[in-house]
């Protein structure tokens, strides 16, 4: 214990362990590192640290990059201390020249926002590989029809494609909402010290472009006591998962022995300890449990931080653990479902079954019954749903519909609506060249970020 030792002497292990960050620090550990190489080469820079002992202070954080592992035997507040520590034992008091123009409030900031905006960028990744899925499916099942529900019944016809590109709709708005999370989050704080800035003269600009693009959190008080980067990217996963548990919850419903339509693949299933005949779909729980989880990650950094003073409070040591680990779930989420999505298999006798057992057209024929006379559509309406209480089936309900208003539609041709984003095959088609160069562009905007991926950690 550096810190606080002349002050108040060596902390109880209690409050040491409570109050301690070194458990989690683990997780941004070589982050700190590398904020603290890139801070020692700017003091090395402005000639304020002597060249020597600036060389062998990043000599031995390279050592340190290399095997992190030998911070964690220290007995630490947290990793800065800890590096602090080491560094002592190993160069004396050339160690000493650290500290100067730095706070451990800039530099967690640093490496925290190091750490959340690396993870946002593979997640970014993660979802145009999930698009690319998705529109590869889609291609293939363009006349793959399937029922729709809506309240969980059955409600109208479409095709497997157009399922799969609600779902590429719905992850290139993420995209487009997590990307600016990216650009507000991949912001240096460095040489904002504890709160209000520091004397030694860093050019913050040149820090900035070491490790962030040249992107500057400006203003010293924010830098380093702010956490909306946090909250913001919070906020935007917890969304993500909420919306693919939606997707997770499908596949489930629709791989119902009772349902039947989908079969997930085996790597995506578990046996029952008991029963034998089990076969449960354990990735899509999970799936859905996760989503649950991150969004509690989410409420949890957002009370940690309510009400907090502006600036710096240890409170905040707290809110790192959360933001980290709902990336890093959300990552292996999006692997997991994109796994089921590209090798589900579609059970064509279910799915016909069902096209046959529900009317499925009710609602096209009630609108073509409208069109075609000119009646109102209450009326349609109103006609066609006492044909569906009087017909055994979807059989004598269609025929009866042809005999009466010499309507003859098949499921093949209802999907064919002429609304722009409705499944028809020519609908479908446009939405996914429209999608191929939507990913295109996005992956080119992507690209802006790649030096968050020259990293050693
Ligand atoms: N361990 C702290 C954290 O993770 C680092 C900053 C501590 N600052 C302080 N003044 N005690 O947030």
């Amino acid at each position: 214990m550096l810190y606080r030792r002349e002050l108040l002497g060596e902390a109880s292990p209690l409050t040491l362990r409570y109050t301690s960050s070194m458990e989690y620090d683990k997780l941004i550990a070589c982050e700190v590192l590398e904020v603290m190489g890139a801070y020692i080469e700017e003091l090395r820079e402005l000639k304020v640290v002597p060249e020597d002992a600036a060389n062998r202070i990043l000599g031995e954080l390279e050592n340190l990059i290399a095997e992190p592992s030998k911070l964690f035997h220290i007995k630490a507040e947290d990793v800065h201390e800890a590096i602090e520590v080491h560094l002592k034992e190993k160069l004396g008091s050339d160690a000493g020249y650290i500290g100067l123009g730095r706070s451990r409030n800039d530099h967690v900031a640093a490496a925290l926002r190091l750490k959340v905006s690396r993870l946002l960028l593979k997640l970014l990744k993660s979802i145009v590989g999930f698009r690319r899925t998705l529109l590869s499916r889609a291609s293939a099942s363009i006349n793959v029809l399937i029922p729709l529900y809506t309240h969980s019944q059955p409600a109208q016809i479409s095709t497997l494609a157009h399922y799969f590109l609600y779902i590429d709709e719905m992850l290139s708005d993420y995209s487009s909402a997590l990307v600016k999370a990216l650009d507000i989050t991949v912001r240096s704080p460095l040489g904002s010290g504890p709160a209000a800035g520091v004397m030694a003269p860093l050019d913050r600009g040149r820090l900035a472009s070491k490790l962030f693009g040249g992107m500057l959190a400006v203003n010293t008080l924010y830098a380093s006591g702010g956490r909306e980067f946090s909250l913001i990217t919070l906020a935007l996963v917890s969304s993500l998962l909420v919306s693919l548990s939606r997707v997770a919850e499908d596949f489930i419903l629709f791989s119902l022995p009772q349902v039947g339509y989908f079969k997930l693949p085996a790597g995506h299933l578990a046996t029952s300890s008991i029963m034998p005949h089990k076969v449960n779909p354990v990735t899509m729980e999970i799936v859905r449990a996760k989503a649950g989880g991150v969004l509690g990650k989410f409420v949890s950094v957002a009370s940690i931080v309510k009400g907090i003073p502006s600036g710096y409070n240890l409170d905040l040591q707290e809110a790192n653990r959360p933001v980290i680990e709902a990336l890093m779930e959300a990552i292996d989420t999006l692997e997991v479902l994109r796994d089921a999505i590209e090798n589900v298999e579609v059970n064509a006798g279910a799915v016909e079954g069902d096209i046959k057992r529900y009317p499925l057209l009710a609602s096209d024929i009630a609108e073509l019954i409208a069109l075609k006379t000119g009646k109102p559509f209450r009326e349609a309406h109103k006609e066609l749903a006492k044909l569906v209480k009087e017909a055994k089936n979807t059989e004598e309900l269609y025929n009866r519909v042809r005999e009466a208003y010499n309507i003859n539609l098949n499921p093949k041709d209802a999907v064919k609506r002429p609304v722009n984003g409705s499944p028809s095959p020519e609908n479908v088609k446009s939405h996914m060249e429209k999608s191929l160069k939507n990913i295109e562009e996005f992956e080119a905007e992507l690209s802006k970020y790649s030096f968050l991926e020259k990293s050693r950690c």
